[in-house]
């Protein structure tokens, strides 16, 4: 795939759909932004054989899709390690990073969020070309399994992807537990904490990038159409774009299951 196209020529041939092979348009209502991660994860491609291919989705008509490359979510092994493979394609196998900054680190992460999340992915009411496609086809079982399993995994350290711009991420801590009072936006530690909800996601861990777009996402309310990412819609669309950076900067640079603002018993600040 990488020796026949570039990267803007992947970009346009996924976003477009190839015309003449019945390939569709990208499916994700309102989410061109995410073409980008599945380029990324094309580009990835190359380096797997055929057989790894087969492998990873546990299925012989692996070879076909590695040569074609772009009919993932169709035919891969729906349980077992097969399928754990075949998630690892993207969100990176246990312990490793996943592919792309856009695609969120998984370990870790609340059980009760995950599998929400994955009903909502299936039941078109959180848009993703990528992951509506992947989990249509997953039952109920599968994916209790599964957000079960991600759950105890132990997270991989993410800070490599940190910009160590001091500054923002100072800002960013400062929004992070007292948010900005004078625009309404709420002390992101109120509900992130870690012990509120298992409903409420864990952020320390996840990539500054997609901080990023899922903050802009619940700003524009392209992820409202659950009561959960109504709170969030809430809280989003009073932040602007500067502060969406700053708080995310701040974010990725916690190490995994970090609580926000314990860095200062660390750092031996308020003393
Ligand atoms: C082709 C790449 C790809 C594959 C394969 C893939 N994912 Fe994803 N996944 C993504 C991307 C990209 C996102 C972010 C989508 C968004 O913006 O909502 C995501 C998001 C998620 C989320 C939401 C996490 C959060 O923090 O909100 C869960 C849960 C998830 N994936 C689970 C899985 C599981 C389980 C599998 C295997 C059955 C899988 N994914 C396979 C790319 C992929
Ligand atoms: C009133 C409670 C509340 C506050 C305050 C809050 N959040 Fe959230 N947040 C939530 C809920 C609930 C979700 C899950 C939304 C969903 O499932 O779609 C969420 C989801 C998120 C996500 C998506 C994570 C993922 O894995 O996809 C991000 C990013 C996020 N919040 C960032 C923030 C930031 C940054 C702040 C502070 C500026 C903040 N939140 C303040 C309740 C809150």
């Amino acid at each position: 795939m990488r020796d026949d196209f570039d990267t803007s020529e992947l970009f346009w041939i996924v976003q477009n759909g190839f015309k003449f092979t019945g390939m569709p348009a990208w499916p994700g209502e309102g989410r061109d932004d995410e073409v980008w991660p599945l380029v990324a994860y094309l580009e990835h491609l190359p380096e797997t054989s055929p057989e790894e291919f087969a492998a990873m989705t546990g299925d012989s008509g692996g070879t076909f899709r590695a040569q074609h490359g772009l009919d993932f979510g169709v035919g891969f092994e729906s349980s077992g390690e097969g399928l754990l493979r075949y998630c690892a394609t993207c969100h990176g196998e246990a312990g490793a990073r996943s592919v792309d900054g856009l695609v969120p680190a998984l370990a870790g992460q609340n059980a009760a969020y995950l599998r929400r999340s994955l009903e909502e992915y299936r039941q078109n009411r959180r848009q993703s070309g990528m992951m509506e496609t992947v989990a249509a086809e997953l039952d109920t079982d599968t994916i209790a399994e599964l957000a079960d399993h991600y759950s105890r995994a132990r997270p991989a350290d993410q800070t490599v992807e940190q910009r160590p711009d001091a500054a923002s991420i100072e800002r960013g801590r400062a929004i992070a537990l007292h948010g900005v009072p004078t625009e309404r936006v709420p002390p992101c530690a109120a509900c992130h904490s870690g012990t509120k909800s298992d409903q409420f996601p864990r952020l320390a861990g996840l990539s500054a990038p997609y901080i990023e777009v899922q903050l802009q996402l619940f700003h524009d309310g392209v992820r409202t159409q659950s009561p959960y990412a109504e709170i969030m819609h809430n809280v989003a669309r009073y932040m602007n774009r500067e502060e969406m950076e700053d708080v995310a900067a701040y974010l990725a640079s916690l190490p995994p299951g970090a609580v926000m603002g314990a860095e200062d018993v660390l750092a031996g600040e308020g003393r």
